[in-house]
């Protein structure tokens, strides 16, 4: 019922962690589930140089997370403030439907790390 690429993602997680000192931090809870999902971001010139993530989610939420993160590294803030959870999911090659609000989290957690992010710059202004 999952794709390989979402086993692969959930067996092999990319970029799980936490960084220290993060330039922006995303956490968000699925009203679903009620499972947590944080995203750490490290920009650099505008651009996502380092991202990781924590997650008390599913396999599914694992594996978004994970491509997530790959979706985003490198990417310009704005970049990746259009990654929708849509691409996510057909990035892994589709989620089971009763699996795509896992999806939301990865994706969620990202844009709230990165409005954190701008949040602070505006603050050091
Ligand atoms: S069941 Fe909670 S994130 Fe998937």
């Amino acid at each position: 019922m999952y794709s390989e690429k979402v086993m692969d993602h959930f067996k092999n997680p990319r970029n799980v962690g936490e960084i220290e000192n993060a330039d922006g931090v995303g956490t968000v809870g699925n009203p679903t589930c009620g499972d947590l999902m944080t995203m750490y971001i490290k920009v650099k010139d505008e651009k996502i140089e380092d991202i990781k993530f924590k997650t008390f989610g599913c396999g599914a939420a694992i594996a978004t997370s994970s491509m997530t993160t790959e979706m985003a590294k490198g990417k310009t803030i704005e970049e990746a403030m259009k990654i929708s959870r849509a691409e996510v999911a057909n990035n892994l090659g589709g989620l089971p439907p009763i699996k795509m609000h896992c999806s939301n989290l990865a994706a969620d957690a990202l844009h709230e790390a990165i409005k954190d992010y701008q949040k602070k710059k505006e603050d050091k202004k």
